[in-house]
């Protein structure tokens, strides 16, 4: 009687696990400790290298790993390129002449597969690099959860269904869009402090800085110049997210918005007189709380429906399937 009935608690606590934890329980930090214990500085010696001669491709390596999770999980998806019979994520609304770094990614693929042929997956391995990109840039560092493989196809149609946010966003879509993905309003707050690093097209901005009124008018005018009112003129100009410290990992960001200088209108409605103004006022205030929510939030983010077991692939080439 005592051991059926604990015997049934056990088995609900299990039904209950599968049903809230999904296939995430089954990522691990020690992962590839024995199957691949140099992969840690293989990756890192690859980003810095790619960073020291280019800071922005540290923030370039953070988005992808963004994007990544946000279509149909973080497997590697956005990292193939279009075939003869279907089209990838890489010309999707957000991110065709947007993303970058996947030459960056190749080098890591090649360094990682001549140590440990067919061990370490390329979502992994994008896992892997928007960490150290973080740090390398002066931000927090955290153990990364590992385990996930590589999807066999990508979608260009999920990757163009609304999932990834857009710039033009409200705060309430802003949330609910990382709510559909199970993060919180407050990671929400928290991950787009990764816009402390990288740079934005002029037309992700455009509307922002000509047509808004929560943005400081001397702000709006400094990036009036490069960036011209018409659509269609001077589209892919850039102008640096923080304006402050654009390739340093800090908090930056939210005094920027504290002092209406968000460069997306995404960054400055988490500022604007609603339910996340005392999160951006905190993280402005305090660098330490911001990098703890970051990391945690981040583990979230990476935690995102990957393939496990023997679902999926590991990779040879990040580019192709198989
Ligand atoms: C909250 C919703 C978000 C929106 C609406 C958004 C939107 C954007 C846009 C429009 C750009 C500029 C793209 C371009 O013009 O080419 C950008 C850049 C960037 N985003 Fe976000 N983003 C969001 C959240 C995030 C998150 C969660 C991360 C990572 C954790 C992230 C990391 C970055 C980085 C690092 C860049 C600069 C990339 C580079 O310079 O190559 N963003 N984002
Ligand atoms: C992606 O950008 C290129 C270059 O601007 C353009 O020719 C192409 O039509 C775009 N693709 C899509 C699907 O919008």
């Amino acid at each position: 009687m005592a051991f059926s009935s604990s015997a049934a608690i056990v088995g609900l606590a299990l039904a209950l696990l599968a049903l809230s934890g999904g296939t995430s329980a089954q990522l691990s930090k020690n992962f590839y400790s024995k199957s691949c214990p140099k992969v840690f500085d293989t990756v890192k010696s690859v980003v810095r290298s790619a960073i020291s001669k280019e800071r922005r491709l540290g923030a370039s390596l953070l988005r992808l790993h963004f994007h990544d999770c946000f279509v149909n999980g973080c497997d590697g998806s956005i990292l193939l390129d279009d075939t003869s019979s279907s089209r990838g994520e890489k010309t999707a609304g957000p991110n065709n002449n947007s993303v970058r770094g996947f030459e960056v990614i190749d080098a890591i693929k090649s360094k990682v597969e001549a140590a440990c042929p067919g061990v370490v997956s390329c979502a992994d391995i994008l896992t892997i690099a928007a960490r150290d990109s973080v740090v390398i840039l002066g931000g927090p560092f955290w153990d990364v959860k590992l385990g996930r493989r590589d999807s066999k196809t990508a979608s260009l149609s999920a990757a163009n269904s609304g999932v990834i946010p857009s710039p033009s966003s409200t705060l309430s879509s802003l949330i609910s869009t990382f709510q559909a993905q199970g993060l919180s309003a407050k990671d929400m707050v928290a991950l787009s402090g990764a816009h402390t690093i990288g740079k934005a097209r002029c037309i992700s901005f455009r509307d922002h800085i000509y047509s808004d009124s929560n943005i400081d008018s001397s702000f709006a005018k400094a990036k009036q110049r490069n960036c011209p009112r018409t659509t269609g003129s001077g589209d892919n100009n850039l102008a640096i997210l923080d304006f402050q410290t654009p390739e340093k990992f800090d908090n930056n960001y939210y005094k920027n918005l504290i002092n209406k200088k968000g460069l997306l209108h995404s960054d400055q409605v988490l500022f604007d007189g609603g339910s996340t103004d005392s999160l951006v006022r905190q993280y402005s205030q305090n660098d330490k709380t911001f990098d703890s929510d970051f990391v945690a939030a981040m583990i979230k983010m990476g935690d995102i429906n990957p393939l496990t077991g023997s679902k999926g692939e590991i990779r040879k080439n990040c580019r192709r399937a198989n």
